[in-house]
């Protein structure tokens, strides 16, 4: 099963295709997909999505496994000989091994149909990174027809050893909004700052200050994540520009702080903005909701992940900062998501979304076994 997992993820690799714009994979998923003895195959559910369903011979829940499809827009930094043939677009989040997880979970599952409890949905979903690719696949009825009762992801992660699986239950993965602040000056000669209303000034206050929400509005106990991530503005030395555009998301674990924070950030871009006599345009985009592991669907994982790996590999594991759209599935039905170590050497120790990004190959078939071992488990 190994090189057949690892030829999969290869070809994907070597393929990358962006947030919604995941046509080629789809139609290898499907391609491989019909080459099996599956009950129904349905395309272009949430635009780009692919879902199968294999009915077994035991009796047991509907449960769906999931794989996200997409990649990212990172230039490639590698010489191996799989590495990206699309120019500015990577799997640097392991997209490309969920994918041949779940592909090769269906071809084992198929060959041993008489011992599979219930029916299987194999849900493969675009647009994970950002574009809510699962919500589209919910509004598209990938939870019915068949109904179903619980759902299972994975994701591979470089934090944890290869061998490894992590899961906790409860709380696992942050809430994720973005937010955009355009600061609105009056340009003019960087030696004559007393005639401009200079956005730059303005930004590297905001930019600051913005951190007093978690270190002083916040509970310490409570974790919460406001990052600036783009800063544009200006284009040479001695020109102080018309306007700054910054982009930033947040991160938390908490349902009522999260509703604040939109507030809590207008209120300080404001203040800052009216001190400095320059104006803003501010949007707030709530994204992606926490991830919640169901205790009862977290231990039914523990067990899947004992019998892909060996209990003393299947760690419990803290929260991390990441964010996923499975949540919304999990906001839905009873499911349970973890994390499949992929860090076997220097090679593979980068983190998530590096451009160096890279697996140990081995993970492949821990994520494999344990998929199809949640197939196989009584109800
Ligand atoms: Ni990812």
């Amino acid at each position: 099963m190994k090189d057949v997992l690892v030829a999969m993820r290869r070809h994907l690799h070597a393929h990358p295709e962006l947030s919604m714009a995941e046509f080629a994979t789809a139609a290898y998923v499907r391609e491989q997909l019909e080459a099996l003895p599956v009950e129904t195959i349905r395309i272009g559910v949430g635009q780009t999505g692919v879902i199968a369903t294999l009915n077994g011979g035991r009796p047991g829940p509907v449960t769906l496994l999931r794989a996200d499809m997409d990649a990212l827009p990172i230039d490639e930094i590698s010489d191996v000989p799989y590495r990206s043939q699309n120019a500015g677009v990577m799997h640097a989040c392991g997209h490309d091994g969920h994918v041949s997880i779940l592909l090769g979970a269906a071809q084992t599952l198929c060959r041993r149909r008489a011992e599979v409890a219930g029916t299987i949905v194999f849900c493969f979903q675009p647009g994970e990174e950002g574009s809510a690719g699962n919500r589209l696949m919910i509004e598209d009825g990938a939870l019915e027809d068949p109904h179903v009762d619980r759902v299972f992801a994975l994701h591979l992660y470089s934090g944890l050893e290869c061998g490894k699986i992590g899961i906790r239950n409860g709380p696992f993965l942050p809430s994720s909004d973005r937010f955009t602040i355009e600061i609105l000056g009056t340009g003019g000669h960087g030696a004559m700052p007393q005639s401009a209303r200079d956005p730059i000034v303005a930004a590297g206050h905001v930019i600051t200050m913005l951190q007093t929400i978690v270190s002083r509005e916040a509970a310490p106990k409570d974790p919460v994540v406001v990052s600036i991530g783009a800063v544009h503005g200006g284009t040479t030395f001695n020109v102080i520009p018309d306007t700054v555009l910054l982009r930033g998301t947040v991160r938390c674990f908490d349902i009522d702080l999260r509703r604040t924070l939109p507030e809590r950030i207008e209120r300080i871009v404001d203040g800052i903005c009216e001190a400095l006599r320059v104006e803003h345009r501010f949007t707030y985009q709530y994204n992606y909701p926490m991830l919640v592991n169901d205790p009862a669907m977290a231990d039914v994982m523990r067990a899947a992940g004992a019998a892909a790996t060996g209990a003393a590999n299947v760690v419990e594991h803290d929260v991390i900062m990441m964010a996923e759209d499975m949540s919304f599935m999990h906001e839905q039905r009873p499911g349970a998501y973890a994390l499949v170590g992929t860090r076997g050497g220097p090679a593979t120790a980068f983190p998530n979304h590096n451009a160096r990004f890279d697996i140990d190959e081995d993970a492949l078939l821990v994520g494999h076994d344990l998929f199809v071992a949640l197939a196989l488990q009584p109800a």
